[in-house]
């Protein structure tokens, strides 16, 4: 079976393309940024000769036929799409046009070319949900996003859905992912990026290497019992499992299928409890500065995974400690 990875040169598509090429998958990744990412294509390449990696931007409907011409694809975990809360505060349009558009294109693209059921995974996000009317959020929270990010999510969400309705064929799942930790590659947490691409876990890691001084939290006036905001950390090894749960689920049904999943652990854990843990772990303390919050964040943000535990026979298996044991190594 040929599995197509989207931006698969980056942070999750990565972990999963190395795990579906362990099981014996031919993979193929498509990306933009091979140029810029030279030195993880090599990595990839060095644990796996048979992942094939094509240059190709979703946006961009003649390099999608082109890659669809050349390759037989019979499923596609569709990671490809920009992520950042803040940036797309700044930046609404391109959100709209990667994460809903690209969507779009590469759904007609894929269509074009595979007339049999065509298995496919969206990478959805947690912030679909908003402002939490009740917790844990289970999957059949309301959706009403706060930030471009989260609504581009709700959209593409739709647009798979109403593809899934309105033609054969079609067996879809989305992946409400909440937050995702660890670098079993050794690769992401190194990078260089600014501090609103990285996550809580990368800037903790940040002042203990000393190339920042303090932690900047954001708020400190939240309705959470140590006043900081509250959320669902779950490791990369845990998401990837649940993509392979997914995929084994999608493999069983020849008949089409739509359905939504949530991927978290279930327990929040606070800021500054991640924070502790992290000086635990790492024998140190670790100096931080408080700051205003910032749009679009909420209190607390845990899952409900009770209905990818029931359906998709997973669950996950780190708690903090041992996600931040997995950093240190
Ligand atoms: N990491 C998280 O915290 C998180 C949480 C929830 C959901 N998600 C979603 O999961 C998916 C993957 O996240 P990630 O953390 O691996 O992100 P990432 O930024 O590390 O990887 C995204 C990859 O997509 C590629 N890409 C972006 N635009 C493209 C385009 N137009 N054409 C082709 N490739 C393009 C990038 O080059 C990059 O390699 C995203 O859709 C993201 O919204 C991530």
């Amino acid at each position: 079976m040929n599995i197509l990875v989207t931006g698969g040169l980056g942070y999750i598509g990565s972990h999963l393309s190395l795990a579906l090429d362990k099981k014996g998958y031919k993979v193929k990744i498509i990306d933009k940024e091979i140029e810029n990412k030279k030195s993880l294509e090599k990595k990839i390449l060095k644990f796996s000769s048979n992942i094939t990696i094509h240059y190709c931007n979703i946006g961009h409907s003649d390099e999608l036929d082109n890659f669809f011409d050349q390759n037989n694809i019979d499923f596609i975990f569709h990671f490809a799409g920009l992520k950042s809360v803040p940036e797309s505060h700044k930046f609404p349009e391109k959100y709209y046009e990667t994460n809903v558009k690209g969507t779009e294109k590469l759904l007609n693209a894929f269509s074009k070319k595979n007339k049999n059921l065509k298995r496919f995974v969206f990478s959805s996000s947690a912030s679909v949900y908003g402002k939490p009317i009740y917790l844990p959020l289970d999957e059949n929270h309301s959706l009403q996003p706060l930030s471009p990010y989260g609504e581009s999510k709700v959209l593409a969400e739709e647009i798979l859905k109403k593809t899934f309705k309105h033609k054969d064929s079609w067996s879809v799942l989305c992946l409400r992912y909440f937050n995702p930790v660890g670098d079993k590659l050794n690769h992401f947490y190194k990078e260089k990026k600014p501090a609103y691409l990285k996550n809580l876990f990368e800037n903790i890691l940040d002042v203990i290497e000393g190339k920042k001084q303090k932690l900047k939290i954001y708020g400190q006036d939240y309705k959470t019992p140590d006043k900081t905001c509250i959320r669902d950390f779950i490791h990369i090894d845990d998401l990837i499992s649940g993509h392979i749960s997914a995929m084994t689920y999608m493999l069983k049904q020849d008949s089409p299928l739509w359905d939504v999943f949530n991927l978290g652990t279930g327990s929040g854990y606070s800021v500054l409890e991640t924070l502790r843990t992290f000086e635990n772990i790492y024998s140190t303390s670790i100096q931080y500065e408080y700051f205003g919050r910032r749009k679009g964040d909420i209190a607390i943000s845990y899952s409900n995974p009770s209905k990818a535990k029931d359906i998709l026979k997973w669950k996950s298996s780190y708690g903090l400690e041992e996600m931040v044991k997995s950093i240190k190594g």
